[in-house]
């Protein structure tokens, strides 16, 4: 298995260019599926991830062509059965179910397994393909889900910990096909729901209010190919932000939507990073006396899940004391423990860590345990004196295109040692 070394201390300047969306990319291309005609989509990440979906398109009989960062997908003749071999790899799979239910009106899914990140239920979806009038059934580590006709309905879909964003793509990608009205009540608000709606439109799909709680989707006969650019992804923009903050000299991040990544940018600010916002880029200057935060994690336009772990490893460096909370996903703390091998002090008090500021780190052979946990580990490697040791740097290359050359580019020293 390959690994990331980092010589940490080397200060950061210079501007990268973030990729495109990892989470619309997945949801997009699963909804290539809705229609017999090609699709195009561009700003396609060259990703584990995005791998792993195009693998699934294919087994499900579409013709797929990529060139860097354009794929094409044509799925005139599809089957509707994708099994534990071709999902098991990524919990995004999951979203295959809306479109194969819209358009085969039946599809079986095996159920995607655990996650480190906690417990990850798929009660919501399944709830909302009922609400359409799908028969649904799991049996066997798959999930069934079939339908003679689908029919518009009121879903409320938002649960215990909030709205669900692939919850909500899946019942838009179903509902575009249905007879009738579909109201989505309690929908996630993510910029990544948008651009999906976005595309869906452009097939010829009826929907109004993706951004808000409330998606109204009218249901139409068929949908036609398309050509769609997928959003810049604006977690790999906030984990660059994080690096300037952590080891910058003055780093701009590119290709940024700035709006996406306002309350990233706000908890830098309030940290006392100076942040500097244009049109479609966003600069960031080192400030030698950085403060403390309390920050909680919040659905859109909330400060993301997915950025809490790299926040963490900043603020293990910022004086005084930081408060975190993960309202999302409660146990997603698996980097704690790794940072605290590097030097930072932090306490876990149930879904809150306890964050006291150290002056220094220090570099320590580290394990990746999911995607933005092993993001946290490199960016505290940065700053860390020596040289820390990310193994397991697959989760980093599921959701992270080049991470380790953009981090060269702007001055990091690191280096990927391929496995033997
Ligand atoms: N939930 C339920 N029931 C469901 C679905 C979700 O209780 O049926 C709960 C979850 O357990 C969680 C909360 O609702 O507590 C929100 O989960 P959500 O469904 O929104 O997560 P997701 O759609 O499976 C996407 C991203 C994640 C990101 C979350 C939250 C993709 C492919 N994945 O997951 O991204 O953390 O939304 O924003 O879009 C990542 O990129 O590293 C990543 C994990």
């Amino acid at each position: 298995m390959d690994k990331i070394l980092i010589h940490g201390g080397h200060p950061l300047s210079g501007s990268i260019k973030v990729s495109g969306s990892k989470n619309s990319s997945l949801p997009i291309l699963a909804a290539t599926l809705l229609t017999r005609e090609p699709c195009v989509v561009h700003g396609v990440p060259d990703l584990s991830d995005t791998h792993y979906m195009l693998q699934i398109l294919i087994h499900l009989g579409a013709q797929v062509e990529r060139a860097s960062g354009t794929v094409s997908v044509s799925a005139d003749n599809i089957g509707s059965v994708a099994p534990y071999d071709v999902v098991r790899k990524m919990r995004a799979s999951i979203c295959v179910l809306g479109p194969l239910l819209g358009r085969c009106k039946e599809a079986t899914v095996s159920l995607p397994g655990g996650c480190v990140i906690g417990d990850r239920p798929i009660d919501l979806h399944l709830k909302g393909f009922e609400g359409l009038g799908a028969a649904v059934r799991v049996e066997g580590g798959n999930v069934k889900v079939f339908a003679p006709k689908l029919t518009g309905a009121v879903i409320n879909l938002r649960g215990k910990f909030g709205p669900t964003v692939l919850g909500t793509d899946n019942m838009m990608m179903a509902a575009v096909l249905a007879d009738g009205v579909t109201v989505i009540e309690g929908a996630a608000q993510e910029p990544e729901v948008v651009d999906l709606a976005n595309f869906l439109n452009k097939m010829g799909a009826k929907i109004e209010g993706a951004g808000t709680r409330r998606i109204i989707i009218e249901g139409v006969a068929a949908l036609h190919g398309t050509e769609h650019d997928v959003i810049p992804d604006r977690i790999e923009a906030g984990t660059f932000l994080v690096a300037g903050a952590i080891c910058g000299q003055g780093i701009t991040v590119k290709r940024i939507e700035p709006e996406h990544v306002r309350s990233i940018t706000d908890a830098l600010a309030s940290c006392g990073f100076p942040v500097n916002i244009a049109d479609h880029a966003i600069s960031i200057s080192p400030n030698g006396e950085a403060k403390a935060l309390e920050l909680t994690t919040d659905p859109y336009p909330g400060f993301p899940s997915d950025m809490q772990a790299q926040m963490c490893a900043l603020l293990s460096t910022t004086d005084g004391i930081s408060v975190v909370t993960e309202n999302i996903f409660p146990q997603r703390y698996m980097h704690v423990a790794e940072l605290k091998r590097m030097g930072a002090q932090m306490q876990l008090e149930g879904a809150t860590a306890v964050i006291q500021g150290v002056d220094r780190l220090f570099g320590a052979p580290v394990m990746a345990s999911d995607l933005r946990a092993s993001a946290a580990l490199v960016l505290a490697g940065l700053k860390a004196d020596g040289i820390t040791e990310v193994s397991r740097v697959y989760h980093i290359d599921r959701g992270y295109e080049r991470l380790d050359e953009k981090l060269s580019e702007l001055g990091a020293h690191i280096e990927r040692v391929k496995a033997a």
